[in-house]
C-alpha cells in the first residue's frame, strides 16, 4: 500500500536512537509521531525536543501512535519482541543491527515476519546495515558480484578499527555482558563487518573461531577474535578483529583466479591477472614464477550519500510508492548473527562448526554463561555523547 506520508516512531533513545530522531525529524514526507524509552524522563525530553508524543512502553507506541514504521534502537535482546509485536500489528520495521543476539531469536523474527505478510501484504522489514552504502564497500560488492575476479580463493579481513576504552564499556549496564548484550565485539561492533562479509561472499560452510574473553578489558565477553571460514566453493576467509588496537587497521584482501583486490586507507587497488592464475599454476614449467603487476586504483565515487539516513530513506521511499530496493532486507540480518554465533560456538567447543549452525547448542552456551556469570559491572552513568559515534562510523570505509 502506498502511503502519502510515512509516520515513524522510534523506540530506544540512546546513542543511535538520538541520531535517528535527528534525521527523521528533518525528512521530507515523514512525520515523527512518537518516541519511547524505558527511561521515561529521557522519552519526555526528546518528545518535547522533536514535537512528538512520548509513550511509556513499546507496546503503547505500537498500539496508539498511529505509526507506519517503528525504528527499533534498543539493546539487542529486545529487538525480537518489539519487531514481532510490530509485525503482528502490520507495522513496518527498521531494526538496528544486530537483528538479534542469537540465531534462534533471528529465526523467530523472520518467521513472524513471513507469517504477518500473509495478513499484511507489502509489510516491510529492513535492517540498519548502513555500511552497505559506503562507497568502497558498494564498489567491492559491484566488482565481486560481476564475477570479474573469477573463482574466489581467499578473503582476508583485518578490522581492528574498533578501539573501545574501559570507559566505553563502563558507560552502560547492558554493555559487554552476557545477560545484557549477549556478546562482545562480534555482537556489538562487528555486525557490520560480518554482514559485509556475507553480503560479498555468502556464508561459509564451516567456521573455526578463536575468541578471547575480556583479554584487554575488564569485561566478561570477547574483545579479540580470529576466525577461519571455509566456503563450499573452496574459498577461505580470515577475520581478525579486536577492540584493543591503536591505530586500527582496516584491510580487506580479496583474491580470485582472475585478479586481486586490496582495500585499505580509502584506496582500492585491483591487480588484474594476465591469465587465470590456477591454470597458470597447473601448466607453467617455471618452478618459482612471479608476475610483476601494477595495480589499477579503482575509481570510487566518494560523494554518494551514505549512512543511516540513506537506509531509512530507502524504506520510506518504498512505502511512498517508489520502485526501489531496501539497502538490507531484515531477514538478511541472519547472516551476520550466524557468523557471530558460529565463531563463538566453535571457540566454546574448540572445534569447527558447520553452517547452518546449531542454534540450540549456541543458546545453551549463552544461557550457561548468563547463569554462571560472577562478573560485577562497574557502571558509570555519564551523559550520552552522540558526537562520539561519528568517529566510529567514519573509520569503516576502507
Ligand atoms: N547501526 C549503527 O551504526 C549502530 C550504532 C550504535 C548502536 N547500534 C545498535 O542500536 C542499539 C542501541 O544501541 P545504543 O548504543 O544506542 O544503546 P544505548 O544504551 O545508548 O541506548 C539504548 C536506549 O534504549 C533504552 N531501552 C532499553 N530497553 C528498552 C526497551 N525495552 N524499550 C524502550 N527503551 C529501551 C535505554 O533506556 C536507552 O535509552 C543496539 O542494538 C546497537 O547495536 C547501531
Amino acid at each position: 500500500m502506498t502511503l502519502p506520508v510515512v509516520k515513524i516512531g522510534v523506540v530506544g533513545l540512546g546513542n543511535i536512537g538520538q541520531l535517528h530522531l535527528k534525521y527523521v525529524s528533518e525528512m521530507a514526507n515523514v512525520e515523527l509521531v512518537g518516541v519511547c524509552d524505558v527511561d521515561q524522563e529521557r522519552a519526555n525530553r526528546y518528545a518535547e525536543m522533536y514535537n512528538a508524543k512520548a509513550y511509556p512502553s513499546p507496546s503503547e507506541l505500537l498500539a496508539h501512535s498511529g505509526l507506519d514504521v517503528v525504528i527499533i534502537a534498543v539493546p539487542h535482546y529486545d529487538h525480537p519482541a518489539i519487531a514481532i509485536e510490530a509485525f503482528e500489528r502490520g507495522i513496518h520495521v527498521m531494526c538496528e543491527k544486530p537483528i538479534a543476539v542469537h540465531v534462534n531469536d533471528a529465526n523467530r523474527m523472520i518467521q513472524a515476519y513471513e507469517a504477518a505478510k500473509l495478513n499484511h501484504p507489502g509489510l516491510q522489514f529492513a535492517i540498519m546495515f548502513q555500511e552497505r552504502t559506503l562507497p568502497f564497500y558498494a564498489k567491492l560488492k559491484e566488482i565481486v558480484a560481476s564475477g570479474e575476479l573469477g573463482q574466489l580463493t581467499r578473503a582476508t579481513w583485518i578490522h581492528t578499527k574498533w578501539f573501545r576504552s574501559q570507559a566505553y564499556y563502563n558507560s552502560g549496564g547492558w554493555r559487554a555482558t552476557w545477560a545484557g548484550e549477549g556478546g562482545g565485539i562480534l555482537t556489538n561492533q562487528c555486525p557490520h563487518t560480518l554482514d559485509m562479509y556475507q553480503w560479498l561472499f555468502g556464508l561459509p560452510s564451516l567456521i573455526s573461531g578463536h575468541a578471547h574473553i575480556g583479554k584487554y578489558h575488564d569485561i566478561e565477553v570477547e574483545d579479540e577474535v580470529t576466525a577461519y571460514l571455509e566456503h563450499a566453493n573452496g574459498m577461505v576467509g580470515h577475520l581478525i578483529v579486536t577492540t584493543a588496537e591503536l591505530p586500527g587497521t582496516n584491510r580487506l584482501e580479496i583474491v580470485g583466479d582472475l585478479g586481486k583486490l586490496i582495500l585499505e586507507n580509502g584506496k582500492l587497488l585491483h591487480f588484474k591477472y594476465p591469465q587465470p592464475l590456477l591454470a597458470f599454476s597447473r601448466e607453467t614449467d617455471q618452478h618459482f614464477a612471479t608476475w610483476t603487476l601494477e595495480p589499477e586504483e579503482v575509481d570510487v565515487d566518494t560523494t554518494i550519500p551514505t549512512g543511516h539516513e540513506v537506509v531509512t530513506r530507502r524504506l520510506v521511499d518504498r512505502l511512498l510508492g517508489q520502485d526501489v530496493e531496501l539497502i538490507a532486507e531484515g531477514p538478511e540480518g541472519l547472516g551476520a548473527v550466524t557468523l557471530a554465533n558460529g565463531i563463538m560456538l566453535s571457540s566454546f567447543e574448540k572445534r569447527p562448526v558447520a553452517v547452518p549452525i546449531d542454534g540450540d547448542a549456541y543458546q545453551a552456551h549463552l544461557e550457561e554463561k548468563i547463569q554462571t556469570s560472577t562478573f560485577v559491572k562497574q557502571v558509570l552513568t555519564a551523559p550520552v555523547v552522540v558526537s562520539d559515534m561519528s568517529a566510529s562510523f567514519g573509520s569503516n570505509n576502507g
